[in-house]
């Protein structure tokens, strides 16, 4: 009789994903907290042959070790920091990610963020409900407008291209840092530098990876090369700014505001931030509409299905055998 293989899952999947998974698979479904250490991962992955994963579930080379029937790690995300992919392509284990399905999603939070902080939407609602609106006024509660402003992009990927394409709605300019992909759709955007992006935005936004070249980028000295006034935005990763500086930076009153929707050690918000009216604090929703997240878990475990049917998945980032 054929194998019947197992799947481990560290989270509840939205959408049709773990019925796709259960008429073909064993699953098992993690449940209770979804910040998960290695050793928890690789506890709960133990004899499996797949393993559906989360940002928040480190995939580490003990992992891989421990759970040495993996064939294919599906991370329900497009970013994969969270993998140790260098391991993976060593010991020959697919790794999978969900791009395109959130993309657009992404763009739509990260335009929320945009104007959240520049049009100071939080701070205005909880002054409203703090009974302290008492009638129209003239100077209540301005904030920056965005026409005729330039938005730098850093990282002209899926996403970030998402976003450059709304800006014409706001009228804004976009700069962008140089693509290896095709650019010819966007005639209009300058590119330049990250140093040259930096000091000519009012509006600069993360769309990168995170990776060896990307972490701390937007450091102390950079984030002072800021425009004075500027707002920064990110619905990347955490990591790509020093936190401890952004504090800084903000409490000297050089930035406009920050709209973050990822944070350096998630679930940990730097309590610099927590106190600021020009802080804008999501918890890393960037892509959840209840449509994308269905969307990202079948895309999981459809990569999943494909590596075990021997067929080249969906969304493939490393080559397994
Ligand atoms: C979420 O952060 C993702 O990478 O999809």
């Amino acid at each position: 009789m054929a194998k019947m293989y197992e799947i481990a899952v560290t989270a509840q999947l939205p959408g049709r994903a773990l019925e796709m998974l259960r008429e073909r698979f064993n699953v098992r479904v993690h449940s209770g907290p979804t910040m998960l250490e290695a050793e928890d991962v690789a506890g709960w992955a133990e004899g499996a042959d797949a393993l559906i994963t989360l940002t928040a579930n480190p995939v580490t080379s003990l992992v891989m070790d421990q759970c040495s029937g993996l064939r294919v790690i599906a991370n329900c995300a497009v970013g994969f920091d969270n993998i140790d992919c260098a391991e993976a392509r060593r010991q020959g284990i697919w790794v999978t990610n969900t791009p395109d399905v959130l993309t657009e999603a992404t763009a739509d939070l990260t335009w929320a963020l945009i104007l959240g902080v520049t049009r100071r939407i939080v701070e205005a609602d909880t002054f409203l409900r703090a009974g302290s609106f008492k009638g129209w006024q003239l100077d209540l509660m301005t904030g920056a407008g965005l026409q005729g402003r330039t938005l730098g992009i850093i990282g002209f990927g899926r996403i970030g291209r998402a976003v450059a394409r709304r800006a014409p709605a706001f009228g804004m300019r976009v700069m962008a840092t140089p693509s290896s992909w095709p650019t010819e759709a966007f005639e209009d955007v300058i590119f330049a530098d990250v140093e040259t992006l930096v000091s000519s935005s009012d509006v600069l936004s993360i769309h990168c990876p995170l990776n060896d070249h990307t972490r701390g980028m937007l450091d102390e000295g950079r984030l002072r090369r800021m425009r004075r006034g500027a707002f920064l935005i990110n619905t990347a990763r955490g990591p790509v700014i020093d936190e401890a500086a952004l504090v800084q930076v903000l409490e000297d009153g050089h930035l406009g505001g920050v709209g973050l929707d990822v944070f350096a050690q998630e679930p940990e918000v730097h309590a610099g931030l927590l106190g600021r009216k020009d802080a804008v604090l999501l918890p890393h929703i960037g892509s959840a509409t209840r449509e994308a997240r269905s969307e990202m878990a079948e895309l999981a475990a459809r990569n999943v299905i494909a590596v075990l049917a021997g067929e080249e998945p969906p969304s493939p980032v490393v080559r397994g055998r």
